[in-house]
């Protein structure tokens, strides 16, 4: 199976795909960068910095700098400045590829057989909605596309039901529902059942493996940045392993709109498909195993 991760690490983007390239089946053609947690360059170079952690020579090419039609909102207060929460990380062994994200997005579904390509979304949907407009065939190719993001009966993150990823850019989530491509939507309803303690954290060190350590210390990072929890949710990684493990996770039917204003999901016409249950002790066993093979 070839994938496309389109991200914009943030520390829980980076665990997801460190998680994602230990997957010698998986084979991630390609990262794509968007603004999100923190601005493009810095995401775009993180996610050279993570491949260059994971050893791997997986292109990079930078996506959409703004979001559409709003301003660029970044989560400095969970990401800090360097989007990694100051985690120590290699350089990136490249420079990211000349293509931007979009053509590259196209240029790989195009190059492989119809319905062989996955899209895991991590971020704001601004590059997926911008192929949709500028390539319609090449998306029509899309196997399927897991994202991150919403709340659906759960409260918002970054407003009373808005969370971060489609509040950031709500008219490219609403491009993205409008276009009926297969598409599972992972919300704040599952993957804040997905968390990390500090017995998680042990756990993950105690293993010796680079990607578990350095999700250690993501994971760390993330404490740092919020006084007083005892854990910390696992959002992005769901993305992979509701791919790897699918009956760790409840997909139900629901129909969403995407409210422009707010950023949050309202009742509405596109029938979505929603992970609103996940089997949490299995999706945290499921990465601690992936992460430290
Ligand atoms: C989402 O927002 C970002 O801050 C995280 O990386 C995740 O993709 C969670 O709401
Ligand atoms: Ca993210």
């Amino acid at each position: 199976m070839s994938i496309i991760i389109d991200t914009d690490p943030g520390i829980d983007d980076a665990i997801a795909i460190l998680y994602a390239l230990n997957h010698p089946e998986q084979d991630i053609t390609a990262l794509t960068t968007v603004a999100g947690n923190i601005g493009l360059s810095v995401t775009t170079r993180n996610a050279g910095r993570i491949c260059a952690l994971a050893q791997v020579d997986t292109p990079v090419h930078a996506g959409a700098a703004a979001p559409l039609g709003k301003e660029a909102n970044p989560e400095l207060g969970i990401h800090g400045t360097d989007g990694l929460g100051g985690v120590v990380f290699p350089e990136p062994l490249f420079p990211p590829a000349s293509e931007d994200g979009v053509g590259a997005m196209a240029a790989i579904l195009m190059a492989h057989p119809p319905q062989s390509v996955d899209l895991f979304c991590l971020g704001p949907l601004t590059n997926l909605a911008l192929l949709l407009e500028q390539a319609p065939e090449a998306a029509n190719r899309i196997r399927r596309v897991i994202a991150m993001g919403g709340a659906v009966d759960e409260p918002g993150n970054v407003g009373p039901k808005a969370e971060f990823n489609i509040a950031h850019d709500p008219h490219a989530a609403a491009a993205v529902f409008a276009a009926g491509l297969p598409f599972a939507l992972i919300p704040l309803d599952a993957t804040r059942k997905v968390r990390a303690d500090q017995t998680y954290i042990k756990a993950l060190r105690d293993t010796g493996a680079p990607a578990a350590i350095a999700s250690a210390e993501l994971i760390n990072a993330y404490f740092a940045a919020t006084n007083g929890a005892e854990s910390r949710p696992l959002h992005d990684p769901c993305v992979p392993l509701l791919a790897q493990h699918p009956e760790l996770f409840r997909l139900e039917d629901r129909k969403l709109s995407v409210d422009l204003e707010t950023g949050a999901l309202v009742a509405g016409e596109h029938t979505i498909k929603v992970a609103m249950g996940v089997n949490a002790d299995g999706a945290r066993a499921a990465l601690l195993h992936g992460l430290s093979c």
